[in-house]
């Protein structure tokens, strides 16, 4: 089922952020992330929360949303649908109004296509649009949304980082997964081009495989896997923190030579 919602931010005000001491790269970085009601976005929400980071989250289901802030006093909950280009500037405008600005977007919302997955042969024209609304057009358009954000956070010295989830089967040729493989294709290369062309402006735009975990997603997609064989989602969002605090202090660290140079 696919809903459109329109966007509504359930964020308790009377709710401090948590601050965490300085050392921590994420103390006070202001972090927006889709699909954060469960598996890998949920485990970032907390991960980056518990690091002391303002942490804005996107996902379709009300509830969901409203239990997920409920339970994390301080992050913010925004109920929108990244596919739907109508709910994208509600879903930036809350995310900023929430936070203040923002440095790391994170784009982990996902679509799987047919479920279950299909031969492209069978799969329908409409699970192949909305995949690659949700898993293409709605990073495109919610990086676009919020780009000068980011370089405003850039040139306050925060530095800024755009994280695309992504996946091996937007690399391996795997026979039923045509749409969601393809959409994944188009977000990874897409994610590199931005890199490229943001790099002047001292951006960075990541691409990352979390490997297969245990989630709903991955539930859906192979019913029969061994689930005590699959990584756990709270692992995968501390490898990405890792990879994204290591951008922030490449893109840091090449500012200040910048400024060196001048
Ligand atoms: N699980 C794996 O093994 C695996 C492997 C490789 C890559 N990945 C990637 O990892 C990321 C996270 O996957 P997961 O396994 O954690 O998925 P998940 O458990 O199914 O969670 C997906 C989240 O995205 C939200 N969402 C889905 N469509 C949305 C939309 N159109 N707009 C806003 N929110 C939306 C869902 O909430 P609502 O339904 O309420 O919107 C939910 O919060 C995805 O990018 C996936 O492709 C996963």
């Amino acid at each position: 089922m696919h809903m459109t919602l329109t966007p509504h931010d359930f964020t308790d005000p009377s709710s401090p952020a948590v601050r965490r001491p300085a050392h921590d790269p994420f103390t006070g970085l202001r972090v927006a992330i889709t699909g954060g009601t469960s598996g890998l976005g949920l485990a970032l929400v907390r991960h980056l929360h518990d690091r002391g980071a303002h942490v804005a989250f996107v996902a379709r289901g009300r509830d969901d949303v409203a239990r997920v802030a409920a339970q994390h006093p301080g992050v913010h909950g925004i109920a929108g649908d990244v596919s739907s280009k109508d709910d994208i500037y509600p879903i930036a405008m809350q995310i900023l109004g929430a936070l203040g600005g923002l440095d790391v977007l994170i784009n982990n919302a996902s679509d799987l296509g047919p479920v279950p997955l299909a031969l492209l042969a069978d799969t329908e024209c409409e699970d192949l649009v909305r995949a690659l609304d949700t898993n293409v057009l709605g990073p495109f358009r919610l990086t676009k949304a919020l780009l000068g954000s980011l370089a405003a956070s850039v040139r306050d010295g925060s530095g800024a980082v755009v994280l695309n989830i992504s996946s091996d089967a937007a690399i391996e040729a795997y026979p039923r997964w045509g749409a969601y493989g393809a959409s994944k294709a188009a977000l990874r290369h897409m994610s590199r081009i931005w890199n490229e062309e943001l790099h002047a402006d001292k951006i960075a735009v990541l691409t990352l495989d979390p490997g297969d975990m245990d989630t709903p997603f991955h539930a859906a997609a192979v019913p029969d896997a061994d689930r005590s064989a699959l990584k756990r989602p709270e692992t995968a969002a501390r490898e990405l923190a890792d990879a994204i605090a290591a951008a922030l202090s490449r893109r840091l660290a090449s500012s200040s030579l910048q400024e060196v140079r001048r």
